[in-house]
């Protein structure tokens, strides 16, 4: 790859996006780059608070969620400690775990999505990632995975709501597919299989 690169890894939950961050992260540095590997919802203020409601624990209305997401993305950003923008400026590869699309798909399940967009709309326009990868994968199996590997499911994580949430992903990459990069990987495979068309994508989208 040429240059670093803000890489979005998008997918419902159980896809397989830790185990592709950790692959992702070992052979770009192996290749000699610096790769800042992050995760939202944050582990900063904004982000703790965002995951205590995750729980479930107490009723929260999905607007006030959504509001949330909104502003840890830009802390996330623009915090200049650790922020998004700080990391790609000192030449960093950063990854990120969830980004926009994950807004668009889990917050506009549960309410109208062109909203959420345009809330949005400030981190778009601050960066926006080189590429969008989702891993796909099937909603039956990512539900096997989470039930089994996990204590504690969170308010998203039923079988249900994963087929929506995947299905709205799928609307929003339509919907703004000329003005993102997005990228699709069959999550359904072999993880080394799945990390080898990842890294193919993004060494083409450091070369373009
Ligand atoms: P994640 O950290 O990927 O899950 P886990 O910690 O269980 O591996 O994300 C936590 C949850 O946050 C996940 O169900 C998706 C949800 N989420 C949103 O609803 N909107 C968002 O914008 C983001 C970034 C995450």
């Amino acid at each position: 790859m040429t240059r670093n690169l803000f890489i979005a890894l998008e997918g419902i939950d159980g896809s397989g996006k830790s185990t592709q961050l950790k692959l992702l992260t070992e052979k770009l540095e192996a290749e000699g780059h610096k790769v800042y590997a992050t995760f939202e919802p944050t582990n900063r203020p904004i982000g703790a608070m965002i995951r205590t409601m995750l729980k479930g624990d107490s009723h929260t209305d999905d607007r006030i969620i959504a509001g949330l997401f909104v502003a840890d993305r830009l802390d996330h950003l623009l915090n200049d400690e650790n922020g998004i923008v700080k990391k790609m400026q000192e030449g960093y590869t950063v990854i990120c775990d969830r980004y926009c699309f994950s807004s668009y798909a889990y917050q506009g399940t549960h309410m109208s999505m062109d909203w959420v967009i345009a809330a949005n709309s400030m981190s778009a326009s601050i960066l926006r990632p080189d590429v969008n990868v989702f891993i796909d994968i099937d909603p039956d199996v990512s539900m096997q995975r989470i039930t089994s590997n996990r204590e504690t499911i969170e308010i998203y994580e039923t079988l249900d709501n994963q087929k929506k949430v995947r299905a709205k992903f799928f609307e929003a990459f339509e919907l703004l597919k000329d003005q993102e990069n997005i990228f699709i990987v069959d999550g359904n495979r072999l993880s080394a299989l799945v990390a080898g068309d990842i890294f193919a994508a993004l060494t083409q989208t450091a070369n373009r």
